[in-house]
C-alpha cells in the first residue's frame, strides 16, 4: 500500500524558490527574449508558476518524453514522444523539469537542444536528488535538493497520482 508520509517541502519555500530563480533568470535573460519547455507532464505546476514569476517577454513550450529502464539501471533509454512546435535555432531556450534524478532523461535532452543550434541553452529544475546521479548533470538553475526519497506533490506523481498537493511529501511503500 502506498502512504503519503510527511510534508519535506512546504509550499511556502517552493513558492520563495520559484521567485528566487525567477529572479535570476531575469537578470540573465534582460532585454532577451526567451523560450520557456516545460517537460510534460511534471514540470506543468512550475512551469505555470515560474513564467508568471518572471518579467521578461517568454515563449512557452512543451515536450512529452517516456524513460525506460531508469529506475534500475545505469542508462536509461529516453524517447521523446511530443516535440516543441518552433525552431530553436538562435533562440535562448530554458528547459524547465520537476525533478532531476538519475540524470538520464536531462542527459538525453541536453544533447537533442544543444544539436539544434539554440543562442543558448540552459537547465532549470525545481527540485534535485543529486545523490542518485549515475550521468554527470549539473541543473543552471536549481531549486530544492531533497534526499533520496521518493516524493509527490507540485507536479510530482505517482502513476499518475498526487500531481496536484501543493506540498512535496514522501509517499511510503509499505
Ligand atoms: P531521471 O533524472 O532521468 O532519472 O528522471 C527524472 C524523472 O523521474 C522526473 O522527471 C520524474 O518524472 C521522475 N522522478 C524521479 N524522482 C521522482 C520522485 O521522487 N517522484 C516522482 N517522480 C520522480
Ligand atoms: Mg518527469
Amino acid at each position: 500500500m502506498n502512504r503519503l508520509g510527511e510534508v519535506i517541502v512546504s509550499r511556502e519555500r517552493i513558492s520563495n524558490m520559484v521567485n528566487e530563480i525567477a529572479g535570476m533568470i531575469n537578470a540573465d535573460y534582460a532585454g532577451k527574449e526567451l523560450m520557456l519547455v516545460g517537460v510534460l507532464k511534471g514540470a506543468m505546476i512550475f512551469l505555470a508558476d515560474l513564467c508568471r514569476a518572471v518579467d521578461i517577454p517568454v515563449i512557452i513550450d512543451f515536450i512529452i518524453v517516456s524513460s525506460y529502464g531508469v529506475e534500475t539501471k545505469t542508462s536509461g533509454v529516453v524517447l521523446l514522444r511530443k516535440d516543441i512546435d518552433e525552431d530553436i535555432k538562435g533562440k535562448h531556450v530554458v528547459i524547465v523539469e520537476d525533478i532531476i534524478d538519475t540524470g538520464v532523461t536531462l542527459n538525453y535532452l541536453k544533447d537533442v537542444f544543444e544539436s539544434r543550434n539554440p543562442a543558448s541553452f540552459k537547465i532549470c529544475s525545481a527540485f534535485d536528488k543529486p545523490s542518485r546521479r549515475v550521468v554527470e548533470l549539473v541543473p543552471d538553475y536549481c531549486g530544492i535538493k531533497i534526499p533520496d526519497e521518493f516524493v509527490v506533490g507540485y507536479g510530482l506523481d505517482y502513476a499518475g497520482m498526487y500531481r496536484n498537493l501543493p506540498d512535496v511529501r514522501v509517499l511510503y511503500n509499505d
